[in-house]
């Protein structure tokens, strides 16, 4: 459905210097496949990038070199006027309802806007649909004339599940869309795109600190470090054999397993600031594993299994 080749994301900020910009390599060189109905789980500490990726793969953001392929056509380079009949199919969902959804339209406005602009349809038609979606996603069709105001953080989100998903997309980036709900809306949304998703063909990208909603919705789960895909598997070879030291880490702070048990406090290290990199493997500074090579050489993603690949200089 979605690949993405050696994609790389910079961003330019001023430093404090008034002479000198500074580069935040946001993104480096990341492959990533997503198939068809799956969910692949990104994960990573604060800043390493996920967003960033997320926005890139939609084309919401400019490239610094790489390539990203949609059903096997190369869309990097295409205009926006070639790109549009691709939106609608390609769809994120953010994390915060309240900015997310616009104050002075109705339920009905949000939700409707899109299948007219993308699929020009009528205004009775375009009712049945949100009715249909509202009701997927556990709202009432009462609401449809309502603000946004009007509704609790859990029921905003829904409303802003149900305008992406009316559109029928085949892929959608799920960035953090449920950090800013309490447990039990967490647990509803994430349960409600699971039954979607048993219905309806669909392909997400599903970011999230949250390790253990990662570990219930996704098929696959990639790991970042400071801008660097490190690890990609099934979810369960993630779980139950992690190979990248970082994963292992990540993993052990919820799952008790491998032999981080013991040593939770490699992940207490400060994470290194984005625009001075460490040398070589990233993540050596936090390392208890790290080696002379760890220091010098940036190591590539290799394949150990079908699905499996890590970049590490420890694993052969
Ligand atoms: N528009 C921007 N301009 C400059 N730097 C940016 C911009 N957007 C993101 N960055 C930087 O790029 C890096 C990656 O940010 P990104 O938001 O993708 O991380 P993230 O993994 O999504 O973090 P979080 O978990 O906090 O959402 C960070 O260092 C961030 O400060
Ligand atoms: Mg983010």
């Amino acid at each position: 459905m979605i690949e993405i080749k050696d994609l790389s994301v910079y961003f330019t900020t001023n430093s404090k210097e008034w002479f000198k910009k500074n580069t935040i390599k946001a993104v480096e060189n990341a492959n990533l496949t997503i198939k068809e109905n799956t969910i692949v789980g990104l994960v990573g500490e604060s800043g390493c990038g996920k967003s960033t990726l997320g926005r890139a793969i939609l084309k919401l953001l400019p490239l610094h070199s790489g390539k990203i392929f949609y059903q096997n056509e190369d869309i990097t380079h295409l205009k926006n006027s070639e790109f549009l009949k691709y939106r609608k199919e390609l769809q994120i969902i953010f994390q915060d309802p309240y900015s997310s959804l616009n104050p002075r339209f109705t339920v009905f406005e949000i939700i409707t806007e899109g299948l007219l602009t993308h699929y020009k349809m009528n205004k009775e038609k375009a009712k049945e649909k949100a009715v249909e979606i509202l009701e997927k996603v556990g709202l009432k069709s009462e609401i449809l004339y309502r603000y946004p105001h009007e509704f609790s953080g859990g029921q905003r989100q829904r409303i802003a599940i149900a305008r992406v998903l009316v559109l029928e997309p085949k892929f959608v980036v799920c960035d953090e869309i449920t950090s800013a709900l309490d447990v039990s809306n967490q647990a509803q949304v994430i349960n409600l795109i699971k039954e979607y998703k048993s219905k309806n063909p669909l392909s997400i990208l599903f970011i999230s600190h949250d390790l253990n909603i990662i570990s219930y919705i996704a098929d696959i789960i990639a790991v970042m470090y400071l801008g660097k895909i490190v690890e990609v598997a099934k979810r369960d070879s993630i779980i139950e054999k992690p190979l990248h030291p970082y994963t292992k880490a990540l993993f052990s702070n919820i799952f008790k397993i491998g032999e981080f048990t013991q040593k939770k406090e490699v992940l207490y290290g400060e994470v290194p600031g984005v625009i001075q990199k460490p040398s070589g493997c990233y993540f050596h500074t936090r390392c208890p594993l790290a080696k002379e090579i760890c220091k010098q050489e940036i190591p590539t993603m290799q394949k150990v299994e079908d699905s499996h690949s890590v970049a590490c200089h420890l694993v052969s």
